[in-house]
């Protein structure tokens, strides 16, 4: 079986146009353009990609986009006081921290600054445990961004077993939560587990964010699986792969998410959703 590969940068430019269309229903009906303020600390370049990543679906979507780009050696007590501003500007509807942040800043604490109403990436505990009680509001923009992308090859994952590699904050522990609203029996793996390739073997959709090149082997994979690949490591070549070994894997499973091109569009996608969202709380 050679996989399908499962394109999230059409998908993500289908969802970008919807976002845009409703964007321009609001301003044709006099109300405010959504806007977003993107906060990025220190000079790490993989963020400051994805920061301009995240500015240019602003502008494509029609949204108004604020930009902070901060020194590295930024105060604790400096990004919390923007944090501050931000939360009552009236004109910004998302605020979104780019992680990681430097090592001398506690991001827990920074995140739990940002308005719940106005926290764009769903980090906030107020979201997470939104989301952990199935009463979802803003939703982190990865693990929707993946639902959003199997709902569009008509995947459900009602019933099946999917296994999750890595127990981040950011995608592993809050794709548990969207797989489990959506019905699936749910594995969580991480650093512990004894038998990763046996856990990996059992599942029907395996969803890997760990951020370690090749972690995952293709041979692991059950024959007719579903893979979704969530790491972006850079090879010394200067080449993207994600956490599974790609050739192999594909070779085995049914769909396969590539890296790039599969699951990084499906952020932005959530993000740009999750800003809409958020502005219709504030009208
Ligand atoms: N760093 C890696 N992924 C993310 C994300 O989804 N949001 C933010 N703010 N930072 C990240």
């Amino acid at each position: 079986m050679t996989a399908t590969l499962i394109n999230g940068k059409a998908v993500s430019e289908q969802c970008l146009q919807e976002v845009a269309k409703q964007v321009g229903e609001r301003v044709a009906k006099g109300l405010r353009a959504p806007g977003l303020a993107v906060v990025l600390v220190g000079d790490d370049p993989a963020s400051a990609v994805y920061v301009r990543n995240k500015n240019a679906a602003c502008e494509k979507v029609g949204f108004r986009s604020f930009s902070y780009t901060l020194p590295a050696d930024t105060s604790e007590e400096e990004l919390l006081n923007l944090i501050d501003e931000l939360n009552h500007h009236a004109e910004v509807d998302g605020i979104l921290i780019q992680l990681p942040l430097p090592a001398h800043m506690d991001s827990q604490h920074i995140l739990e600054r940002i308005r719940p109403d106005k926290d764009v990436d769903g980090f906030h505990p107020y979201n997470v445990g939104r989301l952990a009680v199935r009463m979802p509001l803003l939703r982190p923009c990865t693990p929707k961004g993946i639902m959003m992308l199997l709902n569009a090859y008509d995947v459900s994952v009602r019933g099946k077993k999917v296994v999750i590699v890595g127990a981040s904050n950011i995608v592993g522990r809050p794709l548990a939560l969207e797989m489990m609203l959506s019905g699936a029996t749910v594995t969580v793996c991480h650093r512990f587990t004894e038998n990763l390739p046996a856990e990996i073997a059992a599942a029907d959709i395996v969803a890997v964010a760990v951020g370690k090149a090749g972690l995952v082997k293709g041979e692991w994979i059950k024959e007719g699986a579903i893979v979704i690949d969530v790491g972006i490591n850079r090879l010394a070549d200067g080449s993207l792969c994600g956490d599974v070994e790609f050739e192999t894997a594909k070779e085995r499973a049914l769909m396969i998410t590539p890296v790039p091109g599969g699951v990084g569009p499906m952020t932005i996608a959530g993000l740009m959703e999750n800003t809409l969202q958020a502005a219709r709380h504030h009208d």
